[in-house]
């Protein structure tokens, strides 16, 4: 084994490009495709405070375990799993916890680039004009034709997972930093010109009241497992992401107020995302709880009614392509960490053979909206549906679990004290409460009502 590597001797150029990287990384589909969506399914204002709960009781402590780790390991997820627990006097089967994060990265990139495609076609088709007075029927068969057609999917799956690919190659400095520091404010700033659309639309007093009237009614226990889950997600925790961006972060940034603001920033790209698009789709009085088709169904049916609504249609595809770009390199680093530091190898060539194989995966999920449709692996689960199960609700979520135990329990208290520089036995307390016990038992609460659903309809029970 050979820990002597390229990517260990990066260090991100400052503090704030490491702020910049990891709200690269948590920003993404999650906070602008899914966020809007499942807020919208789950009754808006009510879920919206559930999810701000999750975030700030599970997810910022996990993902300060999960950077403290990093930067004391400064190394792959998987060598720093093994240099931590030997120095805790633990078994290295802890790697092992590393080795989840890389293979979990893998499969929901394979997806992840796929939707990404969807929205780069969704610019070509915003911007030239397809749904301008567009019917209902017409923007929905626009989706069901993409979805029915492998080859074009494919299509944009491919562009996408090469310029992911071509960023990643050329390294943390070159690639990485450079990539986040034109698509982060770019990123920023289409938002903002959304939001200033959106707020002119006539329906921005329905959206915001949408998404900050608490309707209690409206929901039910299992939106508490929905903001879990998407806390997870939209974090990028549990599997090692932030673990990998942790070891190059310069040792005197401090690591509480960093981690906050990247949870912040998070938290204000997706509640700004659901004001950008709510007032648009209540101002042509559709309907926001059209799950995964707001964005693609429900959003271009609502533009193509307005004024300059495929100029700000493609802005707003632009964006989410924009943001899914920033995540998606952050998905390959683990692996990529690893693989350059394990054969001391070629950054480039490593991405590329990882670029292969995480496309090939892909393709499963490209079949399942049409010829592998009815294929089912577990369940009604079919291709795409297991992938994105198993590595959103079962892995990452168990994944978040140990590494925060980890942290906490295992790790000698004087090395994590250094971390987060914590002087007092108050603060010292508060950490060991909120991180070392309300995360992992909230995360387990989730594990419990995702999987047992899932074995009771397995095994008839
Ligand atoms: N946080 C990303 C999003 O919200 O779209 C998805 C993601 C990226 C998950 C990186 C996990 C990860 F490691």
């Amino acid at each position: 084994m050979a820990i002597q590597d390229n990517s260990s001797q990066n260090r991100w150029s400052s503090r704030w490009l490491f702020v910049l990287a990891a709200a690269g990384s948590a920003v993404g589909l999650g906070n602008i495709w899914k966020f809007p969506y499942i807020a919208g399914e789950n009754g808006g204002g009510a879920f919206v405070l559930i999810y701000l709960v999750c975030i700030a009781l599970v997810g910022i402590p996990i993902m300060i375990s999960e950077v403290l780790m990093g930067r004391e390991g400064r190394s792959s997820p998987i060598h720093t799993m093994r240099t931590l627990a030997k120095k805790a006097g633990r078994s290295e089967r802890w790697a092992l916890l590393g080795w989840l994060g890389v293979i979990t990265g893998f499969l929901i990139l394979s997806y992840y680039a796929v939707i990404a495609g969807w929205a780069l076609n969704y610019v070509w088709l915003t911007a030239n004009g397809t749904f301008d007075g567009a019917s209902a029927d017409s923007v929905a068969q626009a989706f069901t034709d993409l979805q029915a057609d492998p080859l074009q999917m494919i299509a944009y799956q491919t562009a996408f997972m090469v310029v992911t690919i071509w960023i990643v190659g050329r390294g943390v400095t070159a690639g990485l930093e450079k990539a986040i520091q034109w698509f982060m404010p770019a990123l920023f700033i289409l938002l903002i010109v959304l939001l200033i659309y959106s707020f002119n639309s006539g329906g921005f007093a329905q959206g915001w009241a949408f998404m900050f009237d608490f309707k209690w009614e409206a929901v039910g226990p299992e939106a508490w497992l929905i903001a879990m889950g998407q806390a997870f997600f939209t974090l990028s925790l549990g599997m090692g992401t932030m673990m990998a961006y942790g070891a190059y972060v310069p040792e005197d940034a401090k690591l509480s107020t960093t981690v906050v603001t990247i949870a912040l920033l998070d938290t204000l790209v997706a509640i700004a995302a659901g004001l950008a698009i709510f007032p648009i789709v209540f101002a042509n009085g559709l309907e926001v709880s059209q799950g995964p088709g707001l964005t693609f169904v429900t959003l271009p049916l609502a533009f193509g009614q307005l004024p300059f609504g495929a100029l700000f249609g493609a802005i707003f595809f632009v964006l989410i392509s924009f943001a899914a770009i920033t995540s998606a390199i952050s998905l390959t680093e683990p692996a990529l960490a690893y693989l350059t530091e394990e054969y001391n190898a070629k950054r480039q060539r490593v991405a590329i053979s990882l670029g292969v194989v995480c496309w090939l995966l892909g393709l499963g999920t490209v079949f399942s909206f049409n010829i592998w449709s009815d294929i089912f692996i577990v369940g009604e689960l079919n291709f795409f549906g297991f992938v994105d199960y198993l590595s959103q609700n079962i892995m990452l979520p168990l994944g978040g679990m140990l590494i925060t135990i980890f942290a906490v329990w295992l790790l000698p208290k004087e090395m994590v004290n250094r971390q987060l520089g914590i002087s007092s036995t108050a603060m010292f307390w508060a950490w060991r409460i909120v991180a070392g016990i309300v995360a992992p038992l909230g995360v387990l609460a989730i594990f419990v009502f995702t999987i047992w659903p899932l074995v009771r309809s397995l095994f008839n029970l």
